[in-house]
């Protein structure tokens, strides 16, 4: 069992602390500080929660972001990291809960699972309505939990399932005859091979950003969004046309004889 012998105390003691939420996680301790420092995946990932983040500061410590909560209210939100602690403090800067702080333990149980404590101190909260603070923040955090929890798995076992892929094609046969969309294996890869506006294209089920599910995801206009962190790609060039710093690696559609090929020999 884990030390927890170090958390704030529970009781009411001068702190603020209003409750506490704990959960075991089907996932590793790299995970778990991966998606604390992730502050882009809030709106997308978290849309019930939130509607909009602009970072105003990040790094290996953490961030500070201006965001918007799906209510419209404004709040400046500083998550800090101490690895040494497994420790991340939230601190509410700005905004309606300014002042509020949730800090989170995390004890790794073993390789792929992690004890999480979620402690909420907000100031300036009675007696009276303590418990019912407590309580309504730990029913957000369990659903927010519940909306990583898919995100880090999926990513951990797309991780897991990394190979190097060599060259490698298809022959999807004649064209007249494709159904589109569909999915194809090239080698250890997946790609989505549809039609944008006639032409045949194909495009990588994972995001190149950490693997989010592309392959999922909607094509609208030639572009495709990622429903973890919202880069949108042009699915016929590749380009990251929401401005970050990556593109997908598209293979080759080619028709040979009326029948067509997609290769990852390009
Ligand atoms: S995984 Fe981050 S935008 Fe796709
Ligand atoms: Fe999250």
């Amino acid at each position: 069992m884990p030390d927890h012998e170090t958390l704030p105390a529970r009781s009411d003691n001068g702190t603020g602390h209003v409750g506490t939420y704990r959960r075991v996680l089907p996932i590793s301790l790299a995970r778990m500080y991966e998606n604390a420092l992730d502050w882009e995946h809030l709106p997308y990932v978290h849309a019930d929660s939130f509607a909009a983040i602009e970072c105003l500061d990040a790094g290996p410590w953490g961030w500070r972001a201006a965001v918007q909560d799906a209510s419209g209210n404004e709040s400046v939100i500083e998550l800090s990291l101490d690895r040494a602690c497994r420790r991340w403090i939230t601190r509410n800067l700005e905004g309606p809960n300014k002042g509020a702080e949730i800090w989170t333990h995390a004890f790794p149980i073993d390789a792929e699972r992690v004890d999480i404590v979620v402690d909420f101190f907000v100031p300036g909260v009675s007696e009276a309505v303590r418990e019912k603070v407590g309580k309504a923040y730990a029913g957000l955090y369990s659903r927010l939990y519940d909306e990583d929890v898919q995100m880090m798995v999926e990513r951990q076992r797309q991780l897991d399932s990394r190979v190097e892929a060599g060259a490698d094609s298809v022959d999807l046969g004649p064209e007249t005859d494709l159904e589109t969309p569909v999915t194809v294996r090239l080698g250890s890869r997946e790609f989505i091979v549809t039609r944008v506006n006639d032409e045949l294209v194909a495009y990588p089920t994972l995001c190149p950003h950490q693997l989010g599910p592309l392959g999922s995801a909607p094509i609208d206009g030639g572009r495709v969004s990622c429903p973890w962190h919202g880069y949108q790609f042009d699915v016929r060039s590749g380009d990251c046309v929401s401005g970050q710093n990556c593109r997908l690696q598209l293979p080759l559609v080619e028709s040979r004889d009326g029948r067509i090929t997609v290769s990852t020999n390009r």
